[in-house]
């Protein structure tokens, strides 16, 4: 089976904040696909990151796309700001919005890829009427907050199943991309399960070297797409 391939979107919470230049060039270095920015504000999930002017900053250094997670109880309030601000991928958990179908129309009228965001214990099947609207899916594989947790196995039988959804609905064009707890033990379960993007954040800003470790997935990645 021929496939797309695999992109590797390193995390920077588990990065220096105040060295984040230098963590994203390791990380591109290494061959990272995009830049994945977790936005946290302290009410849907119990951490606060980082905003706005942050990612502003990020985009004046990175080479690859930003791709910004919101972890955030109002995202529609937010997204205008982030697209400003350099966001090429913005993706928002479906347990914050009840008007989920505008929120994406938006967020793709503002020119980002729009995504949908489930955390663990948010079923599949709470996606089947806005799989055909989506740019791409988030499978959230531990519970959103924090880097460095374990993997949640049980994850992997949602993204198989969310895979088959996104077909019937059409839009086989639209990518799978897991979140948390991904290393080199469980990379390759989670590709051959059908995710294309795959975010890593303690792995790789952890790791005594992130070009290498970053390099060391994708390669982990692609062994198993070939
Ligand atoms: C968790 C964040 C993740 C986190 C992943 O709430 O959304 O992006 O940085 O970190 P690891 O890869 O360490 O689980
Ligand atoms: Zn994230």
């Amino acid at each position: 089976m021929s496939r797309r391939p695999i992109r590797i979107a390193p995390s920077i919470l588990s990065a220096d904040f105040a060295a984040l230049g230098a963590a994203i060039t390791a990380a591109e270095n290494g061959g990272a696909d995009l830049i994945h920015v977790d936005v946290m504000d302290g009410h849907f999930v119990p951490n606060i990151t980082i905003g706005p002017p942050v990612v502003k900053s990020i985009k004046r250094v990175a080479r690859v796309p930003l791709d910004v997670h919101l972890m955030i109880t109002d995202p529609d309030k937010y997204a205008e700001a982030f697209a400003a601000a350099g966001a090429d991928m913005l993706s928002v958990h479906l347990e914050v919005l009840p008007h989920l179908h505008r929120t994406v129309a938006f967020i793709k009228s503002l020119g980002m890829k729009a995504g949908v965001v489930l955390n663990p214990s948010t079923p599949a099947a709470a996606l089947e009427d806005i799989a055909g609207d989506v740019d791409f899916i988030l499978v959230m594989s531990v519970n959103p907050g924090f880097g460095g947790q374990k993997f949640i196995p049980n994850s992997l039988h949602k993204v198989a199943a969310i895979r088959a959804m996104l077909d019937r609905a059409g839009n086989s064009a639209a990518a799978i991309e897991i979140d948390g707890g991904i290393d080199l033990t469980n990379i390759a379960r989670a590709v051959e399960a059908g995710v294309e993007i795959v975010v890593a954040g303690s792995a790789i800003f952890n790791a005594p070297d992130a070009s290498a470790a970053t390099r060391a997935l994708k390669n982990a990645a692609a062994a198993v797409a070939s």
